[in-house]
């Protein structure tokens, strides 16, 4: 009897399976959400209304200023674009926001080697109240996706109870798949069970969703920033192991560009972010960035590490005096990140360490790399002593590599 019911879940397990091989590695891109919420006063406010010209404006941006060509290419719609359902129920674009419609804006997309991001939600209405894909409009809406040639689809979870969750999001992910065309999959599913076993099932999250929101959503500020990181590390346990290629835990957007954090908490969202393999998603006026900022967004030593191909979440492997922090990621040929985090808010503070203390191997030399100065600290064997000096809620990230001793290994 076991083995039988054991054989009749085998198909239904791949038939639910989301398996388009997308992302294996975290996403990057830019996200439209935090930054423009759902202006759709585009009479009095044109440049930063939700309409497909925003979106065409940031595509040039992400071509032009050089952010496709690090990786930045998902261009992403959130709430707030749908005009409604048309006679025969398919999802239909505001037609005065969107009058050429959303095929025409992946269209442009494509054209300049970016991809389209859409966004629904797993209820009645998305969280502004839009229409949104209940049970039996799922693969419609879905098939719609496809035809549009969207390549990403973030499904939200306002206005639905537990159980049309249950439901909605694995049929969702079959049908996506049955459509063919490789759509990533971002489910906000586990932050509207509160993110945590029993309630959330991770490992059928890793079959069905390419990525996940765990939490709750991030606002433009450092608290916000704090609050979603000290989550995360709370219970790192659970969240560390269940991400990899192909499925991520989301902690949410980039605030990088906007007015809540300094340059210091600038650096350190990015280093922390790239700690825990977070997908990248600016959600910023990519038409005003200044250069600071911009140079911590396309850091090619970080973005080298957020896209290792091993995919491991980082984990925070120090934690003293309840302000200073220590966070390591481990990467390809035996590299790693590290990043010391301080919580102080009055001066910079010299932190002194060994690799010894952090549990590296002790019979090795290492070299290190400082992500944001470039700086390259030689020499580093297990017991040697260093100190980082780091600025009041910021950071100081190494790209850690082991040193090959060339006389062993050539005998
Ligand atoms: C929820 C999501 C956000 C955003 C808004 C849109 O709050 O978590 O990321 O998509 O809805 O209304």
């Amino acid at each position: 009897m076991l083995l039988k019911t054991a054989l009749l879940l085998v198909p239904v397990a791949h038939v639910l399976m989301l398996d388009n091989g997308l992302l294996r590695t975290p996403p990057m891109g830019w996200l439209a959400w935090e930054r423009f919420r759902c202006n759709t006063n585009c009479d009095e406010d044109p440049k930063n209304c939700i309409s497909e010209w925003l979106f065409m404006e940031m595509a040039d941006r992400l071509v032009q200023d050089g952010w496709r060509d690090l990786g930045y290419v998902y261009l992403n719609i959130d709430d707030c674009w749908i005009g409604g359902r048309d006679a025969s129920g398919r999802l239909v674009p505001d037609a005065k926001r969107f009058p050429h419609g959303i095929a025409f804006l992946a269209d442009y997309a494509h054209s300049l080697g970016l991809k389209l991001g859409i966004y629904e939600d797993m209820g009645k209405l998305t969280c502004m109240g839009y229409p949104g894909t209940t049970l039996d409009k799922v693969v419609q809406d879905a098939q719609t996706f496809a035809e549009w040639k969207v390549d990403m689809l973030k499904l939200d979870g306002c206005y639905s109870t537990p159980e049309e969750r249950a439901e909605g999001y694995p049929k969702m992910a079959a049908a996506l798949n049955a459509t063919g065309r490789p759509i990533a999959f971002s489910c906000s599913w586990p932050a509207y069970e509160g993110g945590l076993p029993p309630a959330v099932n991770y490992s059928l999250l890793a079959e069905i969703c390419n990525l996940w929101r765990n939490y709750d959503d991030i606002q433009d500020s450092w608290d916000s920033v704090l609050s979603i990181l000290d989550w995360f590390m709370q219970h790192q346990d659970i969240l560390q192991p269940v991400a990899g290629p192909g499925h991520w835990n989301d902690p949410d957007m980039l605030l990088i560009g906007n007015f809540g954090l300094s340059l210091e908490q600038a650096q350190a969202q990015m280093a922390l972010w790239t700690i825990l393999a977070a997908p990248l998603f600016m959600s910023t006026d990519l038409r005003t960035m200044s250069v600071q900022n911009m140079d911590i967004l396309q850091n090619p030593l970080i973005i080298k590490i957020n896209q290792d191909p091993l995919g491991i979440q980082g984990r925070r492997i120090r934690k003293e005096k309840s302000y200073i922090e220590v966070f390591m990621r481990p990467l390809s040929n035996e590299a790693s990140a590290l990043v010391f985090f301080s919580r102080r808010t009055d001066m910079p503070y010299r932190y002194q360490s060994s690799l010894a203390q952090l549990n590296f191997n002790r019979s090795m030399t290492y070299e290190a790399e400082d992500v944001y100065s470039g700086d390259i600290i030689s020499g580093l064997r297990g017991e040697t002593n260093f100190t980082v000096i780091i600025n009041p809620s910021g950071v100081v990230m190494w790209y850690l590599y082991p040193i090959k001793n060339l006389e062993m290994s050539q005998q």
